[in-house]
């Protein structure tokens, strides 16, 4: 059996799967975010450590640990987790969706070299920015840093003892030569750190260590598990759903929204905003546009009205066309294809028919415009996309799926299992690691269904989407 572990901003996941692959547990532990101030978001990396006992402890009651052969690792990506000597967390991880380094990544982004040699503007939810606002206002904590961990590799360093990351979550730094997946020294010097302050690194499907002793009496398992290098959220995800080839992509409705297109080459155009990132496997990349809130505008609006997601989307019908309220999810700027860490969000054309349901449409169809918008930047990169697979929690919402794929004009589908994110692609990569099988055992799931373009609405949500780039472009000083 495989274990893999995901560690999302809102829960650490977890499921282990068999030798072929089929589903025999899960379990899940949810984590708190933080923002003390307007634009921080922050976690205590302990808290990911005392979500991990959790699950780990909850799987030991329902199934026999010492079966397990291997594990792989999924995390959100990006957070800078800065360490001392002694290994002592010197500042609450400053995670993705965290702007308070706006200033920090524009400067870094004026030197050519980091568009050059990492294919990705310097976005201020990456990690070197970020650590670089601890030299600029913390000097002193700056000064103390022996090591800088991204979340899954902190835990991997509670699991494993081994300072490692993988190429897919690398690459999100800002610190990766992403084409020659190795750090860069160029850069690391820019940010007036060394190679000796990043972990070491490996692909997503090698091995980066093997499970402490102390862990393996505690839990259960048996000696000798393997821990994989693993993945950022979005390339393990990719792994879960067999989307590693080129022409391969993925819709992801999760905390964050993300369209996510597989390459068999390195093809970065970092001025479009596209994300190019290393995928979880070796030789092969992917793009992806990344939007900062998709099923967190959601959550944030039915906490607003003091009610739950699954209930507000639960109770649409069939799929309308956009109507007077527009919504703009900005709610902690935004990224693909802005880069725009100022800008916030917006209701606008609201008037008194404007009731809960009609909202909560609003809503769904901001993100989904917002998603268009990533479609347009990859095409500009000149990645096209016929259907995507869909992941993430939102994506049990049909009347969302609906939407997407009219304002898209392309097919989704729908896996039979559910929303598996980027756990099952980590234990497929434990997998991988245990055994030295390849990509070709990261197959498409079976699809419970398809959801095409709704040709009746196409028009209606061209006209929909006309209206929110109108809306965005008047916003943007607005701030
Ligand atoms: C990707 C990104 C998000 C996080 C969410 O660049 O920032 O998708 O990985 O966990």
């Amino acid at each position: 059996m495989y274990l893999g572990l995901d560690l999302g901003t809102s829960g650490l996941k977890a499921v282990v799967i068999d030798d072929e692959q089929a589903l025999v547990a899960s379990a899940k532990a949810d984590l708190e975010v933080s923002r003390p101030h307007p634009g921080w978001s922050e976690q205590d990396p302990m808290s990911w450590i005392s979500a991990c006992e959790a699950v780990l402890a909850e799987l030991q009651g329902s199934l026999d640990m010492a079966a397990i052969r291997g594990i792989g690792l999924s995390g959100q990506m990006h957070g800078a987790t800065a360490l001392d000597a002694a290994d002592e967390v010197l500042w609450p991880s400053i995670l993705w969706n965290d702007t308070r380094s706006a200033e920090e990544a524009a400067a870094m982004d004026a030197d050519p070299d980091f568009r050059s040699l990492s294919g990705n503007i310097v976005f201020p939810g990456f990690t070197a920015p970020k650590v670089d606002w601890l030299r600029r206002h913390h000097p002193n904590i700056f000064e103390k840093i022996a090591k800088v961990l991204l979340p899954k590799d902190y835990l991997r360093l509670w699991l494993t003892g081994t300072y490692a990351s993988d190429m897919s979550d690398a690459a999100g730094t800002s610190w990766l030569d992403t084409g020659a997946r190795d750090w860069s020294n160029t850069l690391l010097a820019k940010c007036h750190l060394t190679r000796d302050q990043m972990p070491m690194l490996v692909e997503g499907s090698a091995v980066s260590g093997d499970l402490r002793e102390d862990l393996v009496q505690r839990f259960g398992f048996s000696k000798g598990v393997v821990v994989a290098g693993g993945g950022g959220d979005n390339a393990a995800s990719a792994i879960g759903v067999g989307v590693v080839k080129a022409g391969e992509a993925f819709v992801s409705l999760g905390t964050s929204g993300v369209l996510f297109a597989a390459n068999d080459s390195y093809r970065p155009d970092a001025d479009t905003a596209v994300h190019t990132f290393c995928h979880a496997v070796p030789g092969t990349w992917h793009q992806m546009g990344v939007i900062l809130a998709a099923t967190d505008a959601l959550a944030w609006y039915a906490g607003l009205v003091d009610d739950d997601p699954a209930s507000l989307t639960g109770a649409l019908g069939d799929l309308e066309a956009p109507g007077k309220a527009l919504f703009l999810p900005y709610l902690g700027g935004e990224r693909t294809p802005l880069n725009d860490a100022a800008i916030r969000g917006a209701f606008l054309g609201l008037e008194h028919a404007t009731d809960r349901h009609a909202a909560t449409r609003a809503v769904l169809e901001g993100v989904t415009f917002a998603l268009k918008d990533c479609q347009q930047a990859l095409a500009a990169t000149g990645t096209t996309l016929d259907s995507v697979i869909a992941v993430g929690g939102g994506s049990a919402s049909d009347y969302w799926l609906a939407a997407i794929a009219t304002a898209l004009g392309v097919r989704i589908d729908v896996p039979v299992a559910g929303d598996l994110g980027g756990a099952f692609g980590a234990a497929r990569l434990g997998l991988m690691a245990a055994t030295g099988a390849g990509a070709e055992i990261a197959t498409q799931p079976t699809m419970a269904r398809s959801v095409e373009p709704n040709a009746a609405l196409a028009s209606a949500f061209e006209d929909g989407y006309g209206r929110y780039v109108a809306a965005r472009d008047a916003i943007g000083g607005l701030a």
